[in-house]
Formats: C-alpha cells, sequence, structure tokens
C-alpha cells in the first residue's frame, strides 16, 4: 500500500502543475467582470479526480438526508464526517496549490475555515427523484467574505444549477445561466453575491457534487457560530454529526 503522505504529496504536485496551465488572467478577468463568478472546466488533474470520484462513490451508503419543503431535498456529508472517512477532500481543500490560484482569481487572501465548520468542504448527493435546492445565497457568517467552490464529480443526471447573475446590480440587467456540473468542472463564486439554485433530479439519476467554502476573514462570533451550526445540522448534515462529535 502507498503511503497517506506520499499520496498527498504526488496528488499536491499533479495539481500544482495542472493548474500552472490554466490561463488565470483570462478567467480572473471573466471572474471580475462577471461580478465574481467564473465557470472552469477540467480543474483538477485526472488522477486526483478519478479518486474523489471514487470515494464519492464509496461514502454513498453514509450521507445524510435532508428535506425541507419548499426549499431542499437531498443527501451531504459533512467535513467531519469526511475527516474521518477520506483523506483526499481535506487535502484537495487545504492544498497550496488551489488556495494560490483562487486567490489569483479572486484577488483576496483567502483562508480555509476553522476546523469546527462542518460546512468547510462537504459531499452533496442527490439520489433520489426530486432532490434539489431552491434559491439561495451563500450567506457566510463569518466577518468577511465567504467565496464558494463547486466541483462537479458525478453528473448523470438533468439537474442544473441555474444562477442569477447582477441580481442585486441596480444597473446590469439580471443574467440566468444554467449550467451542468460534468466531472471536473469548477464553478467558483462571493456567496453573498451569485442568487443559485439546482433544478430537481429525474428518476433513476445521480448526481454529487463537492463543496469548498474560503473565507477572507476566519473571525466568527459565538452566536452565529450556533446559528451556522444549526441551520447546518437542518438542512445539511443532521444532529448527530454537527454536535456528536462535540460530545464524542
Ligand atoms: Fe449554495
Amino acid at each position: 500500500m502507498t503511503p497517506l503522505a506520499s499520496v498527498t504529496r504526488d496528488d499536491e504536485a499533479s495539481l500544482a502543475n495542472h493548474l500552472r496551465r490554466l490561463p488565470l488572467e483570462r478567467l480572473r478577468a471573466e471572474f471580475t467582470t462577471q461580478a465574481e463568478f467564473v465557470v472552469i472546466d477540467q480543474c483538477v488533474p485526472n488522477d486526483v479526480l478519478k479518486r474523489l470520484i471514487t470515494r464519492a462513490h464509496e461514502l454513498r451508503p453514509q450521507l445524510h438526508r435532508n428535506y425541507i419543503p419548499g426549499h431542499k431535498k437531498g443527501g451531504s456529508i459533512s467535513a467531519f464526517h469526511l475527516d474521518l472517512a477520506a483523506f483526499e477532500f481535506k487535502a484537495l481543500y487545504a492544498s497550496p496549490p488551489l488556495l494560490n490560484t483562487l486567490e489569483t482569481l479572486t484577488q483576496k487572501r483567502l483562508h480555509v475555515c476553522p476546523n469546527s465548520d462542518p460546512h468547510a468542504y462537504a459531499l452533496y448527493y442527490y439520489t433520489e427523484e426530486g432532490d434539489h435546492v431552491g434559491y439561495h445565497y451563500d450567506t457566510s457568517y463569518y466577518q468577511g467574505e465567504r467565496y464558494t467552490v463547486l466541483i462537479g464529480l458525478i453528473d448523470k443526471s438533468s439537474c442544473r444549477l441555474e444562477c442569477q447573475l447582477y441580481k442585486n446590480d441596480p444597473i446590469r440587467e439580471t443574467e440566468v445561466l444554467s449550467l451542468d456540473l460534468p466531472p471536473g468542472r469548477l464553478v467558483l463564486f462571493n456567496g453573498d453575491k451569485l442568487y443559485h439554485r439546482v433544478t430537481a433530479l429525474g428518476a433513476g439519476e445521480e448526481r454529487v457534487v463537492l463543496t469548498l467554502e474560503y473565507l477572507t476573514n476566519t473571525y466568527i462570533n459565538p452566536t452565529r457560530r450556533f446559528v451556522s451550526n444549526m441551520k447546518d445540522a437542518i438542512a445539511y448534515f443532521g444532529f448527530k454529526q454537527i454536535f456528536g462529535r462535540r460530545a464524542s
């Protein structure tokens, strides 16, 4: 068996090589023009992507399902759970080459979330007919800005990520985009600026997305931490995943 540290080091070198070849200047200009939103295809090398997809398949029986009538239905696995089950997600989330690339695109100094945040990196599973998420912002509970990264892992579905660009801009006309998230496609956006939803899964379809969250300021006051944890417990990961870890 290959030692874990060596796999991580190989992946990081492969990722750094891959990201170096992206047309970063063009993508950064797009990100700025599109009010902090950009789509990047083939964002990670195939060997890294394959391993993430394998893990997503393996972890599927462990997902937590939730249903909030009128807003969302689907499954998820939190960072807390991923830390116990698969090192690859945290390794990608915290890898310097990815962080550097995101900083170049956003022109911001970015930080990973504190270890106490179950949403820092997570898997979203759409596995039952009608699984969806209604329109929302990825609101930051922290003092600074929150940037969301979505990476498609499995997409055998008719689901679309629908985005309303410039919704809060009084000058620009709102533009609606409808995207699929095939394996390796990355979407980066400012969570407080992009109004978005995921349309309903059809019968017999499947979709899995990796989400990563980065911050410009990691301070969160205890009340907002509690509110954020309650939201994550109810809408995403369940009380056991969020509050059980502290108990254990
Ligand atoms: Fe979202």
